[in-house]
């Protein structure tokens, strides 16, 4: 964000001091002209009558220079602002103001224009970032729903055998299992970025909860000849476990799916003083540097042999939950050894 623009004071004086000069110049200029009246005549009607054009004469052009002095320096930028605040109002977020003096020179309308600048500037952004969700999410509902369209009408086959069937029917679980993972995460991303109602809080045994946690992995593992080895300190703090299941699962999950068979993941949770560490460490095919800086974006995938496994999600929402309750979280890879996920919390 932009920061506030000095407003320039000197001017606002200068032209105050101006238009009282100008009013004091026309008064003298009455007086004047009332003593060159008296001079010249005793009559009073024609004194009379001469004061009062003189005195409607003065005030017109008083009255006329008080209306440009406005036109110009209110109504105009007034009613730029306005067309500019109506088109942001219609949702045009190109709007952008030019003020009518230099930098240096501001004065609160210039001040006001490059705030509404600021402010049409971010809501685009916004704008950019929603509808690129929306596509991203219509585009991860599309696979699933593809597949599942198409398994459940090769069901329909009667004459298939019944270890065919059985694929079909298990392709048809992991699609619509798919889809369920993406609705939960993308509601529970829009919670957490809505600042919305939080959980409460509670006294959570960590340990359980990450042991827990872990044994829904087993079989996976065993399937992948992984070894698992945990070193589990015992833990108790106050936290909202559900978001501590999310970063568990997550992190958990995707050590599992990126280490390739017979290959080894360290789980660890350790309590330093204050601290709570949490690691997840693997064997996996890593994370290049270039790709480390962008795996907690939204929907963001690296290895596209495990695409189809995920949606993206999972990372962008371990992040949210991390910094939501106050902790960090950080990453050390070297590709094709392995990857160590570190969580600290704070006590
Ligand atoms: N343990 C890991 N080893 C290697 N790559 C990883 C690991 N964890 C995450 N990644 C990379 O980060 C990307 C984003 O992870 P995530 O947000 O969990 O999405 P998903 O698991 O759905 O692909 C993954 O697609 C993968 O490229
Ligand atoms: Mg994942």
């Amino acid at each position: 964000m932009k920061q506030k623009t000095k407003i320039n004071k000197r001017k606002a004086w200068v032209g105050v001091v101006s238009f009282f000069l100008l009013v004091a110049i026309i008064m003298q200029i009455t007086i004047l002209t009332y003593d060159f009246i008296i001079e010249k005549t005793d009559n009073v009607a024609l004194i009379a009558v001469l004061i009062l054009v003189l005195i409607a004469i003065l005030s017109t052009v008083i009255t006329l220079i008080d209306y440009i002095r406005r036109k110009v320096m209110i109504e105009r930028p007034v009613r730029k602002i306005l067309s500019a605040t109506g088109r942001i109002a219609k949702g045009d977020f190109s709007v952008r103001l030019v003020p009518n003096h230099s930098y240096d020179k501001y004065d609160e309308f210039d001040v006001i224009m490059e705030d509404i600048n600021v402010l049409a500037q971010e809501l685009g952004k916004n704008e950019v970032l929603k509808t690129d969700f929306v596509s991203n999410v219509s585009h991860e509902l599309k696979t699933p729903l593809a597949i599942i369209q198409s398994y459940a009408k090769s069901l329909q086959n009667e004459n298939l055998d019944s270890e065919t069937r059985q694929k079909y029917a298990n392709t048809l679980v992991s699609a619509s299992k798919r889809l369920s993972d993406l609705v939960s995460n993308v509601l529970i991303l829009n919670k957490l970025e809505n600042q919305g109602i939080k959980p409460q809080s509670e006294k959570t045994n960590v340990t359980e909860l990450l042991a827990q946690t872990v044994l829904q992995y087993e079989e996976v593992l065993e399937n992948k000849n992984i070894d698992l080895v945990c070193d589990f300190d015992d833990v108790v703090m106050q936290t909202i476990p559900s978001y501590l299941e999310i970063v568990f699962a997550n992190l958990v999950s995707n050590a599992t799916k990126f280490t390739p068979e017979n290959g080894e993941i360290n789980v660890k949770l350790k309590q330093e003083n204050e601290k709570i560490i949490f690691s997840v460490k693997d064997t996996g095919c890593g994370i290049s540097s270039e790709v480390g800086s962008r795996i907690f974006e939204k929907f963001f995938q690296a290895d596209s042999s495990h695409s189809q496994q995920g949606n993206g999600l999972g990372l962008a929402l371990v992040k949210k939950v991390v910094d939501n309750l106050g902790g960090e979280i950080s990453v050390s890879s070297q590709l094709g050894k392995g990857t160590t996920f570190v969580v600290t919390f704070f006590n």
